[in-house]
This record gives structure tokens, sequence and C-alpha cells, in this order.
């Protein structure tokens, strides 16, 4: 799909600041807020983002008075606005009037006003009244001058992905007409033939509710499609209200990073800027390793264009069960760590830590202890390093390598019941497989299984339970040009309608990786197996595999480089590998553990001729951003100990301000920001020569 043209966000800098609620404050503490936002090089605040029960007190009556006064003040200090929509939670009493706008839980109870997000994602009446609000805001502040850009509503589906009341059931009927035009072609596509399914009327169908037994799994792939298309619409409709009167300023809703709810790639199109909240959890040494695929993901939405980190915490949140703080230096390395993935900026949750509610634990870039917070010290700090790499803004992340993202698949691959094992999960396969290309030193971008792959020398599909013919068609031409595909298991099972493909898997896939599968094989709980690997040089190994494995036949042209080599299917090909054209493609028929990943797509980046970090590692990241002429390499180390890099000739770290050449030593949680010219741009299918190369000696291997 091609992106929509971009309205930048009207800001002439890295984006520095985070979620503002004047509103829980009395007035007179926000012109402190002013300065010590200047203080800390704020430029940007997103706000009212829950402030439609002040904003509309009376039906339809609007006091914009309190908010003209706050952006006002931001203004004279030079803080813009990202500003919100105000329809992420409805007033109490839009509710009481209208209490059918509450959502209903699976089991059809209506879920009680009390907290936030309490709409039906369906409702014609929040619809109603969201848009007037949105226009009444549009129309208020479309002019303003500290307008950077508009917030729509907040992080959709956060609490409410799903609703199953009266109204949502009415729009997914009319979303199944859409799609099917007949019922008579509905029950084709959902298979009702099988256990008396049969509909006489679209009347007749319901929202998959809790039932006897296993549902259709096609009606459950259907309202997961409908549920975030139903968002979609919503999303939609405030953009047009905002594309009308105010036509040239930016807008985005703020992601939840990879958000099984939501088909991101649908949000993405509708919008100008991607934004994105992460809360990578500090309790983990290694939660930096899914946040890259995450940004992966966010810079790829839009073919690549910068994005924006809208939330992180400074410290602690206050959702999960334990919310241990970022030691000194995380949330600095952090942020770094999404700029060095194509991120213009660096935002938070919240600016003024709250004195009430849910949220009064939830750190804060100013804590209650006020300047002397270690937080906003370290935020202070933030602030004015930022400024010192300002000429990253703009520019592109360099990745030769990119995992597919399929919402269609991880809805279908996941389904509650009814599949051979429950044990397959699509996000842990995708976590698994970049987590081994992260060990291996590569940045990865995602893409979709339609690409496009230009620019790519390695493609990896985790897992691609639905393929299309389509699909496979832009797979087969990335291969035949000269990339290096990799397939995993469960791939190429069913079509769109969740019929099996004729003849068995990998379907549309079959030719291309050379492969039929027989019969899925998966593991006991608790029992692993091994395989034996071969690599190019003919190094044999034994490689562990967990939860899956399949029986399957490889072509007569495709040849056998693993094979199981323990349990009923010792002997028989494991992996497989096709050339096709210029390039090859494998088939994994079963899912490893992380050394064999590593090992195996290890051996794939080095058929594409990419460089591989020759001891695979965690801790240290190596990210690449670059514009016309220059190119800046973050270099990240996550973990707690010193570690030396080599860096080339001509680089200037911007942080120090200093010529860098030979060792560099990055202390823990340090991060080095290295601009050099840009190397001449390489091979045809767009690798460029890698600038810095870890210094092996001092990093913890295999982390
Ligand atoms: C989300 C929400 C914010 C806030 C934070 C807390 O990202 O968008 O309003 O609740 O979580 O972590």
């Amino acid at each position: 799909m091609t992106p929509t043209p971009h309205r930048p966000i009207r800001l002439d800098a890295l984006a520095y600041g985070g979620d503002y609620n004047p509103d829980q404050w009395p007035e007179e503490t926000w012109a402190e807020d002013a300065r010590l936002m200047r203080q800390a090089g704020v430029n940007l605040v997103s706000l009212p983002v829950f402030s439609w029960p002040l904003i509309e007190k009376t039906p339809g009556v609007y006091d914009f008075g309190w908010l003209d006064r706050v952006i006002d003040l931001l203004w004279d200090s030079g803080i813009k606005v990202d500003l919100a929509t105000g329809t992420a939670t409805p007033p109490a009493w839009l509710i009481r009037l209208h209490p059918e706008v509450l959502p209903h839980n699976v089991d059809g109870q209506r879920l009680e006003f009390g907290s936030r997000q309490a709409y039906c994602p369906s409702s014609p009446i929040f619809r109603e009244h969201a848009l007037r609000l949105t226009e009444a805001m549009a129309t208020r502040y479309g002019s303003h001058p500290a307008l950077a850009m508009w917030h729509i509503s907040n992080e959709y589906g956060d609490h409410v992905p799903r609703c199953w009341c009266p109204a949502s059931a009415a729009h997914f009927r009319t979303w199944l007409q859409n799609r099917y035009g007949s019922i008579d072609g509905l029950n084709e596509a959902w298979g009702t033939s099988c256990w008396g399914q049969n509909y006489l009327t679209f009347e007749h169908i319901e929202p998959p509710r809790t039932s006897m037994g296993p549902i259709n799994p096609t009606q459950q792939l259907d309202f997961e499609r409908f549920s975030s298309d139903a968002l979609l619409e919503l999303f939609q409709a405030e953009i047009d209200v905002l594309r009308r009167v105010t036509p040239d300023i930016a807008v985005t809703t703020n992601f939840m990073s990879l958000f099984k709810e939501l088909d991101y790639w649908d949000f993405a199109a509708a919008e100008d800027v991607v934004t994105d909240d992460a809360y990578p959890d500090p309790a983990d040494p290694h939660a930096h390793v899914p946040a890259a695929l995450n940004y992966g993901l966010m810079r790829s939405l839009k073919g690549g264009q910068p994005w924006l980190l809208l939330e992180q915490a400074p410290s602690a949140v206050s959702w999960r069960d334990v919310n241990v703080p970022k030691a000194p230096g995380r949330m600095r390395i952090d942020s770094f760590q999404a700029i060095a993935h194509g991120s213009d900026g660096a935002m938070f949750f919240q600016w003024r830590q709250a004195k009430f509610g849910p949220e009064k634990y939830h750190s804060a870039m100013l804590g209650h202890r006020g300047e002397q917070s270690r937080s906003f010290q370290e935020t202070a700090a933030l602030g004015a390093e930022l400024k010192k790499i300002e000429a990253v803004r703009g520019s592109r992340v360099k990745a030769s390598v990119a995992l597919v993202v399929d919402w269609d698949s991880w809805w279908g691959s996941t389904a509650p019941d009814s599949l051979p094992s429950q044990r397959l999960n699509w996000l842990e396969q995708a976590r698994a497989w970049h987590s081994a290309l992260f060990a291996l030193g590569q940045t990865v971008d995602v893409v979709r299984a339609t690409g496009p792959f230009h620019g790519y020398d390695v493609v990896v599909v985790p897992n691609l339970y639905i393929a299309t013919e389509a699909q496979a068609g832009a797979l087969t031409a990335f291969v035949e040009r000269g990339g290096q595909l990799v397939v995993g298991p469960f791939s190429g099972v069913v079509d769109p309608t969740e019929k099996v493909h004729d003849g068995g898997a990998p379907g549309p896939l079959r030719e291309l990786l050379g492969v039929e599968v027989d019969e899925w094989w998966p593991l006991p709980d608790g029992q692993t197996g091994t395989l034996s690997w071969s690599d190019a040089a003919g190094t044999a190994s034994e490689l562990s595999t967990l939860i899956w494995s399949e029986w399957i036949d490889a072509a007569a042209d495709a040849d056998v480089v693993a094979r199981y080599s323990d349990g009923a299917l010792a002997g028989r090909a494991a992996i497989v590998r096709r050339t096709a054209g210029a390039g090859a493609a494998w088939y994994l028929s079963a899912t490893l553990a992380d050394a064999g990943l590593q090992e195996v797509l290890g051996g794939v980046l080095d058929a594409a001729g990419l460089p591989v970090r020759s001891t695979p590692g965690r801790d240290i990241e190596i990210v690449t951003r670059s514009n016309e002429d220059t190119d800046f390499t973050f270099v990240l180390n996550h973990g707690t100990g010193a570690v030396s890099v080599a860096v080339p000739e001509g680089a200037h770290d911007l942080l120090t301000g200093d010529d860098v050449s030979g060792n560099l030593t990055v202390q823990g949680f340090g991060v080095a920001v290295l601009a050099h010219p840009s190397p001449t741009s390489g091979t045809e299918t767009g690798s460029t020569t890698e600038p810095l190369s870890v210094s092996t000696a001092s990093e913890n291997p295999g982390v």
C-alpha cells in the first residue's frame, strides 16, 4: 500500500517532552511547569488527552478558557503542542445519557464507567459526540502557532480492543455483508457446512461469544479483522474532520508497539506520522531486544520515514505487578535507542508526576520531589544532550534484513482452539527470530509479506500461516532477484478464509520453498528434539528443537540442509534450501532454540554476504541512520560493563565533540553517536559497507 503523503510535525528540532495534564493541577503550578520545561529542554507536550469532561461540561457547550491559557503559556515559553482531540475517554454525562455507549465483554456483560476508554468503538452515539468535539478542537486551535500535530484519541484498543455489545454485533454484520456480498458467500467462506453452522440471513450472525465448544475459526478470524477495522473507522472519521478543517496539520495516534489487536499497517496508512508508546521492562536486562523489533516496525510502517517515540517511562511504570525503576543511565540509553532506530525525538509519559489517581506511582519527568528528583535531573541532562545530535533529524535507518509481520497470520495461527498445538505463539517466534538476528549484529526492518523488498538482502518470515498467491509471487520475485528468504514452520497453511490450501502446506509457497508438508508433528509439552545441521563449510552440529516439528518431503531440486536426528522423524528432512534465480529460499520445518536459530540465520546472512558478528551478543547494538552525506552510527552498550569498539578514521562523536578513531571505550549503559561521511553505497540489493566493527575482546559473548 502506498503511504499517504507526509505532512511533517511542525517542529524544527528533535521532539522532547511528554504528556502534560495541567487540569490535574492548580493553575498556579502552570508557570512553574513552563519554566522547568524550558530548563529541561522540552519543546513539545501532548495534551489534553483525557480532558473531554472539562472541555464539554454540558452537552454541546465547550469551555476552552483553561486550555487557551495553558496553550498560550506554553507557546510563550517556546513549547509546542501535540494537541489531543480529547476523545480518548467520554464524560460521565454522556454515559448516563446514553448507557449503550459502554462496551460489553465476550459474555455480554456491560463494562461500567470508572476507568478510561469507556466506549464501544462501533457506537454511533459515541462517534457523533467525539466528532463534534474533534471539530470544535480543530476550529478553535487549527491556526494556533503552537499546534505541532494532532494526537487523535489515545492508544486505540488499549483497554477495549474488542466489544460484543449490540451496536458492535450490528456493525459486524454490516462489515460481513460488505465483505461477502451475500449470505451464500459468507456460508461458503466460513465453511458453515461443518457442524451445521449454515446461516439463512446476516441477522442470525453474532460475534463469537462464549459458546458450547470450539467456534468457527473463520468467524473468529473475521471478528479480529472487523474489530481492528472498527477502531480504524473511528480513527478515520476523526482524520476526515481534521483534514477538512486543518488540511495541512499532521495527524497521528499513538501505537502500542507490536500490538496484536490492531493491524498497524492499515492504521499507519491513514495517518501522517507514526508515533509509538514503548515501555521496555527495566526488570529485564534484555528488554532492549524486543524494543529494537518494535522500533523496526515503527520506522517501517511508513516506508522508513522517521517516527516518534511519543511515550516512555522516565523510570518505573505503575501497571505491572512489580514496577522496577530504571537504573541511572537506562532512561538515557533507552531514549537513544529509539532515536537510533529512526525516532525523531524522545517523549515521555508524563511531565509532572501525578498526586492522585491510578498513575500516581508512575514515574514522570518531574518527580514528586520536584527539581531535586532524579528523574528531573536525568530529564534535564538528556534534554541538553539531544541538542548535540540535532543533525540526525530526518535521517533514515540502514537495514539489509527485514522480518515479515502479517496480522492475519498472527490472528489465525493463535486462534484459541482447534490448532495442531496451542504452544506455537506467533509473537514469541517473531521475537525469537529477531533476537537471533540482533545477536548476530543485524538491524532489522519490518515488511509486509507482499513487500516492497527493495534494498533488503535477507527477508525472514517466522510464520505466514495465511498465505496468498500475491504474497508468494512477491516473495518469489525477491528470491529470483538475488535475495535470501527464510520461512518458518506452519506457513502457507490456509487461505484468507481459513481453508487449507489444496495439496496442503506450504500452499502457494510450495514451489518456491521446494517442500511439501505431510503432517504437523508438534512436540509434547516439556519435550525437545534435535536435528543435525551442517554449515556452509561442512561443519556439523546438533540443534535443539522446541514446540514444533513437521513431517516434510523435499522436492528433487531442493537441498536438505538439516535432518531430524531423533524421534519418529529421525532421518527426515528438517531444513530445506532451494535456489531460485539468483537467490535462495530456506524452509525451517521446526522451531529452534536460540543457539540453533543463530546458527541457521547466521548461515543465511553469510550466504547473503552480510557481515555477521564474530562473537554474537545482545549487550552491544550498532545502528546507523544516514542522510545524503553523513552516516550517524549509534553505539549502544545495553550491558553494565565497558566494551571496546573499533572505529574507522574520520568519525566524530556528536555527544563528546571529539574526533574518534581506533578503539573507543563505551561504558555500561553508554552511548556514542558517531558522525562520519557516508561510505559509497554498495551492492545492487542495497547493502552498504559496515562502517564500524565491534571489538570482540571485551564483549560478554553469547549474552
Ligand atoms: C499509556 C497511556 C498513558 C499512560 C501510560 C502509562 O501509554 O497512553 O496515558 O497511562 O500508558 O504507562
